[in-house]
């Protein structure tokens, strides 16, 4: 019993150095601009075992089920595994039980073993493709726990959780991401401010200048993205302040940046990042 736990920790960490191997190379393929981390937005289903379809999905449903009744990471951990090769060709099975999924994936993300939380951060990232589910709760809570991971003191697991967020935007809706993305501009922790600046950069990338202007259903999108780009442009870190510069740069480039600007941020905020704004508009 032992062992083949030990040999299946050992199989998921190849697994995943392999992925991240095939993720390094297909960046170079990609044409995306957005800023990403080393490795393309590119999902490959090599990670958590082989694309297999399973012969019986109710009944591995049923035990899977069970197993993450227990409440235990281990058993979690497998069914979640199990559940995984579900959502790939049955994703509409899961559907009924997803709010269980949902808190066992919030539970696996809280353990402080760093390989657990970067099985669940795959799993996340593969279920924002399969399901897109963007129920509320479930989904905020993953998203604000995939973000808190940002701030990890493990490399890997960084790597894995932006990953998983840098996923979620390229499947899920833009105003879903952005309202879960900018719910944790307030973070105290600047890596996580910082991953929201970046986070913001590519979802106008993805919905590109104009549209971000003119589309009429983004309106609340725009207005929630230049409110936290006006906060984070006087940010304490960095890396908040220089992303949240270049996207206002972006944007300014527009004829609309003006009053749009200036309808959707308020008045007092305004005032204090005056200066700013100015020295971007006449920057080089
Ligand atoms: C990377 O790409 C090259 C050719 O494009 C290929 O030969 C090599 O096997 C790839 N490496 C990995 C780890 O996928
Ligand atoms: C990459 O971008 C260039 C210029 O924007 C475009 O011409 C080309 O078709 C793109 N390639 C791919 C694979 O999307
Ligand atoms: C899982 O879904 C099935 C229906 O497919 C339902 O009968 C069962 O109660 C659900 N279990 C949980 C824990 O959500
Ligand atoms: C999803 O999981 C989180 C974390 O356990 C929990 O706070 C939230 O209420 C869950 N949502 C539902 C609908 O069960
Ligand atoms: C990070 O986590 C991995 C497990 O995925 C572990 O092998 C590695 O030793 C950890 N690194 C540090 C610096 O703790």
């Amino acid at each position: 019993m032992k062992l083949s736990k030990f040999l299946n920790l050992m199989l998921l960490e190849m697994c995943i150095f392999h992925h991240y191997l095939t993720c390094i190379n297909k960046s170079k393929e990609s044409n995306f601009t957005g800023i990403m981390g080393d490795y393309s937005i590119t999902v490959e289903h090599d990670l958590l075992g082989p694309l297999e379809r399973i012969n019986n999905p109710h009944e591995v449903l049923r035990q899977s089920i069970a197993k993450l009744k227990q409440n235990q990471w281990e058993s979690s951990t497998e069914a979640i595994l199990d559940i995984i090769q579900i959502s790939r060709y049955y994703p509409e099975m899961l559907d009924p039980n997803m709010s269980l999924i949902n808190r066992s994936l919030c539970s696996l993300m809280r353990n402080t073993r760093p390989h657990i939380v970067r099985t669940a951060s795959k799993v996340a990232m593969e279920l924002f493709e399969t399901i897109k589910c963007t129920q509320r709760p479930e989904f905020d809570e993953l998203v604000a726990i995939l973000l808190q991971k940002t701030a990890h003191m493990n490399k890997s697991v960084r790597h894995d959780v932006n990953k998983a967020l840098d996923t979620m935007i390229v499947h899920i809706p833009v105003s879903h991401c952005t309202r879960a993305i900018t719910s944790a501009a307030g973070h105290k922790n600047p890596l996580v401010r910082s991953t929201v600046s970046r986070l913001l950069i590519t979802i106008v990338e993805l919905i590109g200048v104009d549209s971000f202007f003119l589309s009429l259903h983004l309106k609340d999108t725009r207005r929630k993205i230049f409110v936290v780009l006006a906060k984070f442009i006087i940010d304490g870190n960095y890396e908040t302040r220089n992303n949240a510069k270049t996207l206002i740069k972006l944007l300014m480039a527009h004829e609309d940046f003006e009053t749009f600007f200036n309808q959707d941020v308020d008045c007092k905020l305004l005032d204090k990042i005056d200066k700013q704004i100015i020295n971007l508009k006449y920057s080089t």
